[in-house]
């Protein structure tokens, strides 16, 4: 057992639904199972910088926050604190202030760090272990895209979000004979656009893993034309990779309008655009995520009590495991073209534009 007598909590990176179950699971735990204290760091690893910000967190603090989006502490996902970045004199200058914040968290009392957070923020963690703070990581995105964990809290929110999203489309799609493009996030991973467009029944589903062409998506609204079907639904992930044609009217906006236009210009269709952006990092969280959120939360502090420094909290195979944060970070967890899910869309019929 580790010598602890209180912990610090801090959520980095953009938000994801689900962060307060963890946050509210670790109070809870730290305080009715092993008796610790807990300070909340507030906006990331920010916090530690004034270390006067962070406040106690008692059992009435947490009271009430599980249903809430977003995060009691707040986060950022520009605080890094070995490159941090000030305006002095007119001029961005770049510090390494990660000294400053080990030496804060000491002034706390902070035995141990819970650090929330996604690839970023668990790749900052590791340089602060590596530097002698004591951190155990709890793996948070609605990207889903760590390759650590079978699966991340605020994903299955997200995921509800979009699906909903699609459905509410789809028949407004089916009434007007339109194409209607919907652009979801994920970053560089397809995971909301492959999952939310099958649950939603989209036709056309673009992904960055799977190289597209225009045409192909075109060919296809006219295959479906030709079968009496007047529309199409085509989910678009934010961080596909643009094929030549569209690469060249690329202006920096959203490739879900590059998508829509290049679809009304090729294949004559009347079509709308939908990016549904930042609703689905909102909300409150499924009941899927409070429970993922609760179980990281308590194993997180099981982890701290039990010296596990240096790791990560992740499910496996359903199983509440760790892993190494060093094993965890730097590679991300894409959709492999050749998987059983992207099999399964095609059986169906589910155009990638390939
Ligand atoms: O990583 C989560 C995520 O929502 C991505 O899906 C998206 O690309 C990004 O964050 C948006 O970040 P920001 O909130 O800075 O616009």
């Amino acid at each position: 057992m580790a010598n602890i007598g209180c912990i610090g909590i801090c959520t980095g990176g953009g938000d994801a639904p689900g962060l307060n179950a963890v946050i509210r699971a670790a109070v809870k735990s730290a305080i009715l199972k092993y008796k610790w204290k807990v300070i909340g760091i507030p906006d990331g690893f920010d916090g530690l910088i004034w270390p006067e910000k962070s406040r106690e967190l008692t059992l009435k603090d947490v009271s009430g926050i599980l249903p809430r989006g977003g995060t009691i502490l707040g986060t950022t996902n520009r605080g890094d604190p070995f490159h941090y970045k000030t305006i002095e004199n007119g001029k961005e200058i770049v510090r390494d202030i990660s000294d400053e914040v080990i030496a804060n968290s000491h002034k706390l009392g902070i035995d141990a760090v819970i650090t929330i957070g996604g690839d970023g923020s668990q790749k900052i963690a590791l340089e602060l272990f590596e530097k002698g703070l004591k951190v155990v990581g709890v793996p948070k995105t609605i990207d889903n895209d760590l390759c650590a964990t079978d699966i991340t809290f605020g994903f299955d929110t997200a995921l509800h979000t979009a699906t909903d999203a699609i459905d509410k489309i789809h028949t407004t799609a089916e009434s007007h004979h339109r194409v209607m493009v919907i652009e979801v996030m994920g970053r560089d991973a397809g995971w909301i656009a492959l999952e939310a467009g099958i649950a939603g029944g989209a036709h056309v589903i673009l992904i960055p893993e799977i190289p597209f062409s225009l045409q192909r998506i075109c060919d296809y609204v006219a295959e479906r034309e030709g079968y009496g079907k007047r529309f199409t639904i085509v989910v678009v992930a934010e961080g596909i990779k643009l094929p030549s044609e569209l690469r060249q009217l690329a202006r920096g906006g959203s490739v879900g309008n590059l998508i829509g236009d290049g679809i009304a210009l090729t294949a004559h269709k009347e079509v709308r655009v939908s990016v549904l952006g930042h609703i689905q990092r909102g909300g409150s969280p499924s009941p899927f995520d409070r429970i993922l959120g609760t179980r990281f939360g308590v194993a997180a502090v099981d982890l701290i009590a039990q010296g596990g420094f240096g790791k990560m909290v992740c499910l496996r195979n359903t199983r509440i495991e760790s892993v190494n944060i060093a094993d965890a970070v730097g590679q991300l967890r894409t959709v492999d073209p050749q998987g059983e899910l992207v099999r399964m869309a095609r059986a169906i019929g589910i155009c990638f534009g390939d």
